[in-house]
């Protein structure tokens, strides 16, 4: 058997509800052991294309293949491979978080009590779990539904906006449990958000979705170090300026900093150059990355809260 790399692969998805054409031709894959990261603005199509990969509605065409067997012939042997949160998990608040997950591994077979540890300690839920849910945090609730959705040892995670309506420091948390779930159990992760900040932290690639459609796929880890925008806060400004005027550079001054667009290799000789003219240098700091430029452009623009 030849090993199959890619864990989720979509090919040329459409789904239409009614007149309305949701999904046009979406094709993506999640290798095995990567996040992928489904972003687009509200609206553009990350829920339905996702309930699509769960099962919980059919496409009109095209094709899901899960460990390289397609959904759509054999529905209940291929969803064992998913684990998934798509509506908000439903948990019982006055039953403690392990009686949830008990009484969760009661409707699968083969899931002992080993499996329930195990998925406790990976959501770092240990020290709780006897608590009523009623008791828990947004993000511990979110913590015991990923736990509940691991339970069966699936190779592929699917997350609509796992961190909706958590604090930064519950972000924070979702994310690095994410990241080590890739990284040490080896598992696949796709996981949907609209904020391109988020997602740069979670993932190894980042789908772009708008209006149905997969405009562009990126890999975070491949820095573009070309034409970044830098921002200058040096005094004095004015001989700063000069500088990078004199040596034909573009910029703009805005809130007192100069904002200079140059490659990351020249960043050391504007350095030296500035400290020889005698400028203090403050900070020095890249105003946008490059994949936040595109994603704008791509997008026309999207929330950042
Ligand atoms: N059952 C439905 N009937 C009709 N239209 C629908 C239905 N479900 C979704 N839509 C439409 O499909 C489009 C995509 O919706 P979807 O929920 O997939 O977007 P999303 O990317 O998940 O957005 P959000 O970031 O707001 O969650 C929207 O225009 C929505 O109004
Ligand atoms: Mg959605």
């Amino acid at each position: 058997m030849t090993e199959q790399k890619a864990m989720l692969q979509i090919n040329d998805l459409h789904k239409k509800i009614g007149k309305h054409e949701i999904i046009k031709g979406l094709s993506l894959e999640v290798n095995k052991g990567e996040v992928f990261g489904f972003l687009g603005p509200n609206g553009a199509g990350k829920t339905t294309t996702i309930r699509m990969m769960v099962g919980l509605t059919t496409p009109t065409s095209g094709q899901i293949l899960i460990g390289g067997e397609a959904l759509s012939n054999n529905r209940k042997h291929v969803l064992k491979k998913i684990g998934a949160i798509v509506e908000n998990p439903e948990m019982y608040p006055f039953l403690s978080g392990l009686d949830n997950l008990k009484h969760y591994a009661r409707m699968q077979p083969n899931i002992t009590k080993e499996d329930i540890d195990r998925v406790v300690k990976l959501v770092g839920l240990e020290h709780r779990i006897k608590d009523k849910v009623k008791k828990y945090s947004l993000g511990m609730r979110q913590r015991l539904g990923l736990a509940q959705a691991l339970l069966h040892k699936p190779e592929l995670l699917i997350l609509d906006e796992p961190t909706n309506g958590l604090d930064p420091a519950g972000i924070r948390e979702i994310r690095d449990y994410i990241r080590n779930l890739a990284k040490e159990e080896g598992l696949s992760v796709i996981v949907s958000s609209h904020l391109l900040s988020e997602m740069e932290l979670m993932c190894d690639r980042i789908g772009i979705i708008k209006d149905g459609e997969m405009i562009r796929i990126e890999n975070v880890h491949e820095q573009n170090n070309q034409n970044l925008i830098m921002s200058y806060d040096v005094n004095p400004i004015e001989k700063a300026e000069q500088w990078f005027k004199t040596n034909g550079y573009e910029y703009n001054i805005q809130d007192n900093q100069i904002k200079v667009k140059i490659n990351k290799e020249d960043v050391p000789i504007t350095v030296q150059a500035l400290v020889a003219a005698s400028v203090s240098i403050y900070s020095i700091n890249e105003e946008r990355s490059s994949l936040e430029d595109r994603f704008l452009n791509i997008t026309g623009g999207v929330s950042h809260d």
